[in-house]
């Protein structure tokens, strides 16, 4: 079995007063369906503390970090980089032609800068319809790692039982 990639999110144009929530929901989305870190171009404390919080508790090793100097970290990505745009390519026809290593997966929340269609190894889309960033990375994740993503074990001090009726949660908290 081919060893599963590592995988980082960025997230560009990230604006405290607006965007908070959907970038909030952007970086969970990430821990949950198998990236192991995100990125974020603005500096924004209130995001890095309500999603280290989550990880706290339900665990894994994901790290959330903002204030990064995007335009290098494009320039200086050792792997495959992927951007998640309307107007790439459609997503089952990039898979095959991703060969393992380290992949950047940039997801935006306002118009995106011409050099990121240039720099992007792929320009991928989750169909050629306007929808959500949230919804985009969670399907290229969820086909990228053959649904293995949301198979990982979290060790962390609360877990969720999966459970037929009801909210069953163990904790060593
Ligand atoms: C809600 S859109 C706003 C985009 C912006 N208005 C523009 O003109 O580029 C925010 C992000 O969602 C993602 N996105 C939206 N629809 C997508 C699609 N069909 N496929 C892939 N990514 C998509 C892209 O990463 C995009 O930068």
């Amino acid at each position: 079995m081919p060893e599963a990639p590592r995988i980082v999110v960025l997230r560009l144009g990230h604006r405290p007063a607006r965007d908070k929530r959907v970038t909030t929901h952007v970086c969970l989305t990430a821990r949950a369906f198998g990236a192991e870190r995100v990125l974020l171009s603005t500096h924004d404390v209130e995001i890095e503390r309500s999603v280290r919080g989550v990880v706290a508790k339900f665990g894994g090793e994901f790290v959330v970090e903002t204030g990064v100097p995007w335009r290098r970290v494009l320039r200086e990505w050792p792997g495959t980089v992927v951007h998640l745009t309307m107007y790439g390519e459609h997503v089952d026809d990039v898979l095959p032609r991703i060969h393992g290593g380290d992949l950047l997966v940039v997801v935006g929340a306002e118009k995106m800068p011409r050099d990121v269609y240039e720099r992007a190894d792929f320009n991928v889309a989750v169909g050629n319809q306007p929808h959500s960033e949230v919804a985009a990375l969670a399907v290229f994740l969820d086909r990228c790692l053959a649904g293995q993503g949301l198979r990982r074990p979290f060790p962390g001090p609360m877990r969720i039982v999966p459970s037929r009726r009801g909210k069953v949660v163990d904790k060593t908290l």
